[in-house]
C-alpha cells in the first residue's frame, strides 16, 4: 500500500481555532454587515500608543548602522546581544535583588513564542498543570505536542492536564495542587483575570516545586504594570528559585513592542528537571530553530532601560493604567462585579443576568458595539466572566464605557 504522508494528529484535538482568531472572525463578520457601526476593540490585549520617541532614536540610529558597511550587523549572537543582556540583567534583576547573570538571558521574539516552544525541552511524560481560565498558548502547545491526552467536550479539558481553578473565592489566585505535576505554568500579574500573587504565597509555590522536583514555567509579561509593594516582579525575588523555575518576560505590553517583537527567557544555569541541566538544551534549541531578534530591535530593547526611555514607557504604562480604572470604577457603578486592573492591564468582570461568556460577548457587540474576550475561551472556569483591556486610546475607553452603562 501506497505510504502517505501524515499530520500531526495531535492538532486534532484542539476544539476550535485560537481565541483571538475566532474572535476576530466574529468582529470582521459584525462589521460587514453592519458598516456603519464604530466598533471599540477592548478584545485583544494589543497597545494602541506608538512606540516613545526615545526608543525611535534607537532605531533610526540602528537602521542608519545597517546601511553602513563599517557598523553592519548580520546574524545576531545566539542567546542575544551582550548590550541587551547585561542591562537587562542589570535593570531587570540585579537592582532587584535577583542574581540573574546576563548569559542565563536568552533573548527572542516575544514571550509567546518561548512559552509556547519552552515544553520541548521536557519529556512528553510530564504531566502539565494550568491555571483555569489561563491563556491559550500553555495548553494549545502542549496538545500539539502530545501531552495533554485527549480533549473531554463535556468538560471542556483535556483529560491529562491538571486544571487549578481560579476562581473569586481564591482571589483568582490557584491553590497548590494535590496530584503533583511536573510543569507548572504561572502567569501573574495573571492574564486573563488580572489577580496578582504575592510574595509569601509565590514563595509556597517555589517551595513546593523544590520539594516535589516540578519546574515552574513563570510568565512575567504583565511585571510592568505592577504598582503594589510586596508583589514580585520576578519570580527569582522567591528563595530558590532558581532552582526550580524559568521566566518569561516581554517588551509587547512593557514598552509596546506588539508590532516589533521583542522578549527573553531566563533559564538560570543551574536550573535542572531529572538531574539535567536545562540550559544547554535552550542553548541548543536556539541555536537550531532560531535566528535571534534583529539588530534593530534588540537596540529598540536597549533603548528602553536608558533614562528617557523608562521614563517614557512608564507614563504610557500610566497612562493605560488610567484607563483601567476608567473601566473599573466605570463598570463598578453601572453595577457590575469586576476585578484585576490595579496591577495588570487587564479588568474581569463577571457577567450579568447569568449570561454566558459568549452571550454577553455578542451581546456588547450588537448592542455596544464593544468588543471584549468570553472568559470561557480561556477555559471553563472562565465561563460567565469576561475580559477588557486597557490598552485602548483613553477617548475610545470612555466612550465603551459610556455605552456599556447606558444598556
Ligand atoms: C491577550 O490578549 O491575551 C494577549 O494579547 C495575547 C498575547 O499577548 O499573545
Amino acid at each position: 500500500m501506497l505510504k502517505m504522508a501524515q499530520i500531526n494528529s495531535n492538532y486534532k484535538k484542539l476544539p476550535g481555532s485560537y481565541l483571538f482568531s475566532t474572535i476576530g472572525k466574529k468582529v470582521r463578520e459584525y462589521q460587514e454587515k453592519n458598516p456603519g457601526a464604530r466598533i471599540i476593540r477592548l478584545g485583544i490585549g494589543d497597545v494602541t500608543q506608538p512606540i516613545a520617541p526615545e526608543i525611535i532614536t534607537a532605531l533610526h540610529k540602528a537602521v542608519d548602522e545597517m546601511g553602513n558597511p563599517e557598523t553592519f550587523k548580520g546574524y545576531a549572537p545566539d542567546l542575544g546581544y551582550e548590550f541587551l543582556r547585561s542591562v537587562i540583567a542589570k535593570k531587570d534583576f540585579i537592582e532587584r535583588g535577583c542574581e540573574i547573570s546576563p548569559d542565563e538571558i536568552f533573548v527572542s521574539d516575544g514571550a509567546k513564542c518561548d512559552c509556547g516552544n519552552i515544553q520541548e525541552i521536557f519529556s512528553l511524560d510530564n504531566r502539565v498543570a494550568v491555571c483555569d481560565p489561563v491563556y491559550p498558548v500553555y495548553v494549545d502547545s502542549n496538545v500539539m505536542a502530545g501531552r495533554t491526552g485527549e480533549y473531554d467536550p463535556a468538560k471542556e479539558c483535556f483529560n491529562d492536564v491538571i486544571y487549578m481553578p481560579c476562581l473569586k473565592e481564591n482571589g483568582f489566585t490557584p491553590e497548590l495542587p494535590s496530584k503533583v505535576p511536573d510543569l507548572i505554568y504561572l502567569c501573574f500579574p495573571n492574564n486573563p483575570t488580572g489577580a496578582v500573587i504575592h510574595k509569601a504565597e509565590l514563595q509556597k509555590w517555589v517551595d513546593y516545586a523544590n520539594e516535589h522536583g516540578s519546574i515552574i514555567l513563570y510568565d512575567a509579561a504583565y511585571e510592568a504594570y505592577i504598582s503594589e509593594d510586596d508583589v514580585p516582579h520576578s519570580i527569582y525575588e522567591c528563595n530558590g528559585a532558581k532552582g526550580c523555575a524559568i521566566e518569561f518576560r516581554s517588551f509587547s505590553k512593557t514598552a509596546g513592542f506588539t508590532g516589533l517583537r521583542l522578549g527573553f527567557t531566563v533559564i538560570p544555569k543551574e536550573l535542572k528537571a531529572g538531574g539535567e541541566a536545562l540550559w544547554p538544551l535552550w542553548a541548543r534549541r536556539h541555536g537550531t530553530k532560531y535566528n535571534g531578534a534583529p539588530y534593530i530591535v534588540q537596540k529598540a530593547g536597549e533603548a528602553v532601560y536608558s533614562e528617557n526611555g523608562r521614563k517614557q514607557v512608564r507614563e504610557q504604562i500610566a497612562y493605560y493604567m488610567q484607563n483601567a480604572g476608567i473601566i473599573l470604577d466605570g463598570l463598578a457603578a453601572a453595577g457590575y462585579e469586576v476585578s484585576g486592573g490595579k496591577n495588570a492591564p487587564y479588568i474581569w468582570l463577571k457577567t450579568p443576568d447569568d449570561m454566558t461568556s459568549w452571550q454577553f460577548f455578542d451581546y456588547l457587540l450588537e448592542k455596544a458595539g464593544v468588543v471584549g474576550t468570553p472568559g470561557s475561551g480561556f477555559g471553563p472556569h472562565g465561563e460567565h466572566y469576561f475580559r477588557l483591556t486597557a490598552f485602548g486610546n483613553r477617548e475610545n475607553t470612555i466612550e465603551a464605557i459610556e455605552r456599556i452603562k447606558s444598556l
